[in-house]
């Protein structure tokens, strides 16, 4: 039933561009030619990703985990001018999104960097905190779930007041409520310590979003940096 709504909804209201429509297509077949895993979000959590930016009127814009960059063409459609740094640690990964931004003809607008995020992630602070780098308006995370929460803290340190943190995955079929699965696995544990972890942050707004969808039944977390945040960066 879920990937029926997905398939009546999508019918009715994705008739963006046959330019996106084709890239993203063409991004999701090429990734699958270049046996990376299909695991990318669905194409409805891709259009809700790019309202939020369109909202937004980001124009920078931090993806954690780029995979074939299906997202990453998503969101580079918010409007004409927003910019995407994304940072992905596989070589592989990289080289297919890279391909695949620029088959979308959004390749001018998106960055990658190919690292780990525990490596790159507090890079690019220093380079906000110089000035040499404008700060985020929005934040997407979607990597190696077990560092949820230094993603997502390194994510604020550099996003501007009002921006949007947005973390995939963080429901995992209703076992991040479940505490003796969470036992044993640490991808339950890294959603679970950034839950927790922000019970008691001041410097966010958050809520976590459940979510059906032809992919699974899962969730996004969403929280909005306060305006005041400076005043906790001292
Ligand atoms: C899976 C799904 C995701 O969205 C992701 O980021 C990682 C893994 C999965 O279904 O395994
Ligand atoms: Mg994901």
């Amino acid at each position: 039933q879920w990937a029926a709504v997905d398939a009546y909804t999508t019918s009715h209201l994705h008739k963006q561009p046959s330019t996106l429509n084709d890239a993203l297509s063409n991004a999701l077949s090429a990734s699958a030619a270049a046996s990376l895993p299909s695991i990318a979000i669905s194409a409805i959590q891709g259009k809700f990703l790019m309202l939020q930016a369109r909202l937004l009127r980001a124009r920078h814009i931090l993806e954690v985990g780029t995979l074939g960059g299906y997202s990453t063409i998503w969101l580079a459609h918010a409007n004409p001018y927003v910019r995407i740094t994304t940072v992905e640690l596989d070589p592989h990964h990289a080289a297919v999104s890279r391909q695949n931004v620029d088959a979308a003809a959004v390749g001018n607008r998106v960055e990658i960097v190919i690292g780990s995020g525990l490596d790159v992630l507090p890079r690019l602070v220093e380079e906000v905190r110089r000035g040499d780098r404008e700060a985020w308006d929005m934040c997407f995370i979607d990597a190696d779930k077990e560092n949820n929460w230094n993603y997502f803290d390194l994510s604020v340190k550099m996003s501007r007041g009002g921006a949007l943190v947005v973390v995939d995955n963080v429901v995992r079929r209703g076992l991040l409520a479940d505490d003796e699965a969470a036992q044993s696995d640490s991808l339950i544990q890294g959603s679970r310590l950034l839950v927790e972890k922000l019970d008691g942050d001041e410097r966010v707004d958050s809520t976590v979003m459940q979510m059906v969808s032809e992919k699974s039944y899962d969730g996004m977390l969403l929280a909005v940096v306060r305006d005041d945040i400076k005043e906790f960066l001292k």
